[in-house]
């Protein structure tokens, strides 16, 4: 059969790890002769790489499946695929495929790396195919990927999780924590240095349990040993779990050349009772404790979070912990989240679930918050220069868009194409959290 002009579309849901494995998706379907479309009507395969961390994120995918229903009776041979966190939730293959009949592959987390065999399979055969193993299998190494964020390049450095947060289904959706060897690590980064990728951003659920199930390694000493790579670059990681962030690691990101000056630390509560029942397994102390220690290595350091409200029992007191601790933080950005019940979670069984409307009321709180804290820190760009590197180019705005070492976004006029370089902006006008300014 001529793959030449057959054409893939994948549609993302979710995080950094999610758009990552879409490029490993779209490596192997590139290796099958398909090319990417930004048109579902053109695709001849349309991937869903799913993601069940809340509840929107799969209600948005499954009204988008269902959408589908028309174009695959006017298109016969369109493939519909289905992957991600959403299918390996336990019995959900089942259900996905009676809500839609006419999706030809559902397929597992755990199953991705063997997606060229799956689609080989499918073409011979009429039914769907489901391929969902329970467990997670040994690390595959070698898989394709067509990367789509140049200078940006994302490394998975663990897969799965051991944490158990009793919001969260992650762990059980992803599998046990498995740490990538430090060799394949190293060898991939060099690699995409060596073709010219500016930033690399090193990937895992708690990044900073790299190597626990390996010998005498940590994510410091991986840290330290991607530092020494040769060549002009950023390094980024995520995402980071405030129990296990050390001195050790702390002195290894402050010492190093490469890392920027941002970490994202996720405190989700700001109330010790909240996190006990969360499983975090540290309290709003040791937080603000490992805030001091990190400040104290690098003093100009910005720190993000993701943030929850509305976790079962929250009441106003615990949200004002967290209000509290955002304040005595003062950080650079926050992810915040309403808490969403996840079925075979801890949580969702807890008694106390708090009204939707409270919940919303609280994360709008938050949001103001937050809004402010950063409109603040944007003032402090004002006239001065800063190192940026050039990410892409804004459509709506007509300017280049990058972020500085500290992550904030800042946007520029050029008459020449600078994505992939690193340029001197002057910040001449400050909005909410991005920052407008000149070329020097
Ligand atoms: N409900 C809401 N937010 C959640 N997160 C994880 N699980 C849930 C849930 N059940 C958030 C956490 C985590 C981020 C990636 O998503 O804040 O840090
Ligand atoms: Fe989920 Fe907690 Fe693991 Fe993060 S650390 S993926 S929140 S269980």
């Amino acid at each position: 059969m001529d793959n030449c002009l057959k054409k893939y579309y994948i549609i993302t849901y979710g995080c950094q790890m999610n758009l990552h494995e879409s490029e490993k998706i779209a490596g192997i379907l590139t290796e099958l002769g398909y090319s990417a479309t930004n048109s579902e009507v053109d695709a001849d395969i349309i991937v869903f790489n799913t993601c069940c961390i809340r509840e929107n994120a799969e209600d948005r995918a499954e009204g988008n499946i269902g959408a589908l229903k028309k174009l695959k009776k006017q298109k016969k041979d369109l493939i519909i695929a289905v992957g991600g966190c959403m299918t390996q939730q336990p019995g959900f293959a089942q259900k996905l495929h009676e809500m839609f009949p006419f999706v030809d592959i559902i397929f597992g987390t755990h199953n991705l790396e063997r997606f060229k065999e799956l689609l080989e399979k499918k073409l011979s055969q009429k039914k769907t195919l489901i391929a969902v193993d329970e467990k997670e299998g040994e690390i595959i190494e070698g898989t394709p990927k067509t990367r789509t964020s140049f200078p940006n390049a994302w490394v998975n450095i663990t897969y799965g999780c051991n944490n158990f947060c009793t919001y969260c289904i992650v762990p059980y959706v992803r599998g046990r924590e498995r740490s990538r060897s430090m060799e394949n690590i190293l060898k991939e980064c060099k690699d995409l240095v060596k073709q010219g990728y500016k930033e690399i951003t090193l990937l895992g659920q708690n990044v900073n349990s790299y190597g626990k199930d390996l010998e005498n390694t940590s994510f410091a000493k991986l840290i330290e040993e991607v530092s020494k790579i040769e060549g002009d670059f950023r390094l980024r990681f995520m995402t980071n779990h405030p129990k296990d962030f050390n001195e050790d690691l702390i002195r290894a990101i402050s010492v190093s050349k490469k890392a920027c000056k941002t970490v994202h630390l996720p405190v989700q509560a700001g109330s010790n009772r909240i996190l006990k029942l969360m499983n975090r397994k540290y309290t709003r102390e040791d937080y603000l404790e490992k805030v001091k220690l990190l400040r104290q290595y690098i003093p100009d350091v910005s720190i993000t979070t993701d943030i929850m409200v509305g976790f079962p029992t929250e009441t106003e007191e615990d949200f004002l912990d967290t209000v509290d601790l955002v304040k005595q933080v003062g950080f650079a950005g926050a992810f915040t989240f309403i808490y969403s019940k996840r079925d075979g979670t801890p949580a969702a069984k807890m008694d106390g679930q708090v009204d939707e409307e409270i919940s919303k009321t609280r994360i709008m709180k938050l949001i103001d918050l937050q809004n402010e804290t950063n409109r603040k820190q944007s003032e402090t760009y004002l006239n001065k220069t800063v190192q940026i590197l050039c990410e892409g180019f804004d459509d709506k705005k007509g300017m280049y868009l990058g972020r500085d070492t500290y992550g904030r976004m800042a946007y520029f006029k050029s008459e020449t194409d600078l994505i992939g370089q690193f340029v001197d902006v002057k910040i001449t006008k400050t909005g909410g959290i991005s920052l407008i300014g000149e070329l020097v």
